[in-house]
């Protein structure tokens, strides 16, 4: 069996090495350079917690699932072997990993936090590879912790990224924006919960074109014209409501002439 070793030890690691154990992977330990949370997380998946700068045991297949400002300085203190060397990151090159013979990358594409941990197995698994034996074992090992899983080159990664940050980031950064309203008011931001919950769900169920209402959509321009003037004094926000309202009600020019 592929033995795994995930260096980090952060939200990536976290969920990526309970969904390893959860599948039944040989997971060999997690490497991290802070000691407290190399062995926090060895603890909760009960494996061995290893010091990176000290040497690793052997392992087949080794996950950086560090920053990505890290990964090339990370990979370049790993000793170089048979091992493949792959990273976590959707945007990012493999070209970091070259003085790695075998090396490649398995990108989970979903939002990963600590807290409760996540099943991956509808989670689109994005792998790329170097060369045909790095294919073969991230394939592999993909295709036991995803039923979702595609090849895809740099080129576009990068693009399905950026269409990932639009998709989840951006939008949870208006939700955030939205609770901050209503905090504002002293109101719970429970209040929209159900909102958010309804509108992902329906955009799940019938894709954006049917879930996009409001006042935008609508061309409903007095309603705009006065949240316009309620965030008269919010630089951040005023400029990103008339954006985005402009671009709903060109994309929806159609509906109301
Ligand atoms: N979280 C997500 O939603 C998500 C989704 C897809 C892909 N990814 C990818 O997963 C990778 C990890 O992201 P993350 O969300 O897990 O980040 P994170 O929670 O911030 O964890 C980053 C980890 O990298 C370690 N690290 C940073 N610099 C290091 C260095 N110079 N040497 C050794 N270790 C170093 C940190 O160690 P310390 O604790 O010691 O700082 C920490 O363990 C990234 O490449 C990211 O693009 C993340």
């Amino acid at each position: 069996m592929t033995r795994i070793l995930i260096v980090g030890t952060g939200r990536m690691a976290y969920q990526l090495g309970h969904a390893i154990v959860h599948a039944g992977l040989d997971l060999v330990g997690v490497a991290g350079r802070n000691a407290e949370a190399r062995e926090r997380l060895a603890h909760f998946l009960d494996r061995r917690a290893l010091d990176l700068s000290k040497p690793l045991p052997q392992a087949d297949l080794i996950l950086l699932a560090v920053s990505d400002d890290a990964i090339r300085e990370v990979a370049a203190m790993l000793p170089k072997g048979s091992a493949v060397v792959a990273h976590t990151a959707g945007a990012v090159g493999m070209d970091l990993l070259a003085g790695h013979a075998h090396h490649g990358v398995l990108w989970p594409i979903q939002s990963l936090g600590h807290g409760q941990p996540m099943d991956l197995r509808d989670v689109p698994m994005v792998v790329d590879a170097g060369d045909d034996r790095a294919r073969q074992v991230l394939l592999t090992v993909a295709n036991k912790l995803s039923e979702v899983v595609l090849e895809l080159p740099l080129e576009q990664r990068q693009r399905v990224h950026l269409a990932a940050v639009l998709t989840s980031n951006l939008t949870v950064w208006l939700v955030r924006e939205g609770q901050r309203l209503l905090r504002e008011q002293k109101l719970p931001t429970s209040l929209l919960t159900p909102l958010w919950r309804a509108t992902a769900q329906r955009v799940a169920t019938f894709g954006p074109e049917q879930a996009l209402t409001g006042p935008a959509r609508r061309g409903d321009r007095h309603t705009m014209a006065h949240h316009l003037e309620l965030l008269q004094h919010d630089e951040a926000l005023r400029p990103v409501y008339a954006l985005l309202s402009e671009q709903i009600m060109k994309a929806f020019a159609n509906e109301h002439p």
